[in-house]
């Protein structure tokens, strides 16, 4: 049983981190040992789908804000942050948008509302926005080379500051994020994403963090001392980084189930580790925290337990060693 100073919650807060999860309705609304768990363990939260463009504008100029209010609501009496999840991104994209064809003026047009309309729907209320979500192709080796998607073919490249521009606009006071996954370390797509958001800042767009979405496995997890020197240089730019949706895939790799547990545990030891040592590494969040809520297996098409607690909301071995990082030196 947790007493109240041995949770994430109260020893993160005692290390001014902010410690969270992504969060689904569904378990939020129906499951009192979900709810328990959130409340005790996290003081920031990001909703993993109800904030994403087809949730919010399910057909053109038709908003639905009803979840994604109660989300928020529910957050706040619970003194817990949110962060807002995402206003661009080429998933969770309507119907109505994906099976028309646009001219760059009509897609401008339809981006623009979208992020005023929801961002000022929430303005003063969030304590982020992942405004643009994974821009930046995977196998970049030249330079800020972006992913192919519909807003890069319909806007052009410079969608991304101007998304960016509009959210800034509409919420001049909410920290303003891009996300990414696989840049958390050093390679070539963290250089291609550190040289895009140099850019971004050279001209001053107003973009304030990095979101190291540290979607990682127990096969070649990236090198602590790497993310490490990739948060330094992204504070030298000013910029904020947070850890926005972690999780580290078991089933990958080879091992004993005992070695992976242990190989899974130092994973999470080490990364939380490391935001802590890095001063503009402000939060540090786990894509939902039971392992039965994991998008990975569905994602993936395999079993994994990639996260804190198991199927029963039992603490594993890594929620123990995120405890015993929080602990030391508090
Ligand atoms: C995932 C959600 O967890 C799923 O429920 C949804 O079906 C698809 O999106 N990177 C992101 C998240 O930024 O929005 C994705 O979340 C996981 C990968």
């Amino acid at each position: 049983m947790n007493t109240n100073n041995s949770n994430l919650r109260s020893l993160a807060q005692k290390r001014k981190l902010a410690i969270g999860t992504g969060v689904s309705m569904e378990p939020l609304r129906d499951d009192p040992s979900y709810q328990q768990v959130l409340m005790r363990e996290y003081n920031i939260v990001t909703p993993t789908y109800i904030m994403k463009f087809e949730a919010l504008q399910p057909q053109r100029h038709h908003y639905n804000f009803e979840a994604a209010d109660n989300f928020v609501a529910i957050a706040k009496a619970n003194q817990m942050q949110v962060r807002g999840h995402n206003l661009v991104w080429h998933h969770s994209v309507p119907w109505w948008l994906t099976h028309e064809q646009w001219t760059p003026e009509e897609l401008i047009h339809i981006l623009r509302q979208h992020i005023h309309t929801v961002v000022g729907h929430y303005r003063g209320q969030l304590a982020a926005w992942d405004v643009v979500n994974e821009a930046v192709a995977d196998q970049d080796s030249a330079g800020q080379r972006k992913r192919d998607t519909i807003w890069l073919r319909g806007i052009g490249p410079e969608y991304v500051e101007l998304a960016f521009r509009w959210a800034h606009e509409a919420d001049p006071t909410v920290p303003l994020f891009y996300n990414d996954y696989g840049g958390e370390g050093l390679g070539a797509k963290s250089d291609a994403i550190y040289a895009m958001v140099k850019e971004l800042r050279q001209r001053d767009v107003p973009i304030h963090g990095i979101g190291f979405q540290m979607h990682v496995s127990i096969q070649n997890p990236p090198k602590p001392e790497d993310i490490a020197a990739n948060m330094k240089r992204l504070g030298e730019l000013g910029l904020q980084v947070q850890v926005t949706e972690m999780d580290v895939k078991i089933h990958d790799g080879s091992g004993t189930p005992e070695e992976r547990v242990a190989a899974q545990t130092q994973v999470y030891r080490d990364i939380l580790q490391v935001c802590l040592e890095a001063p503009n590494c402000t939060a540090f969040l786990t894509w939902e925290f039971a392992d039965h809520h994991s998008w990975i297996p569905d994602f993936f098409g395999k079993p994994d337990s990639p996260l804190p607690f198991d199927e029963s909301y039992h603490p594993k071995a890594a929620y123990h060693a995120m405890v015993e990082v929080l602990k030391i030196d508090s």
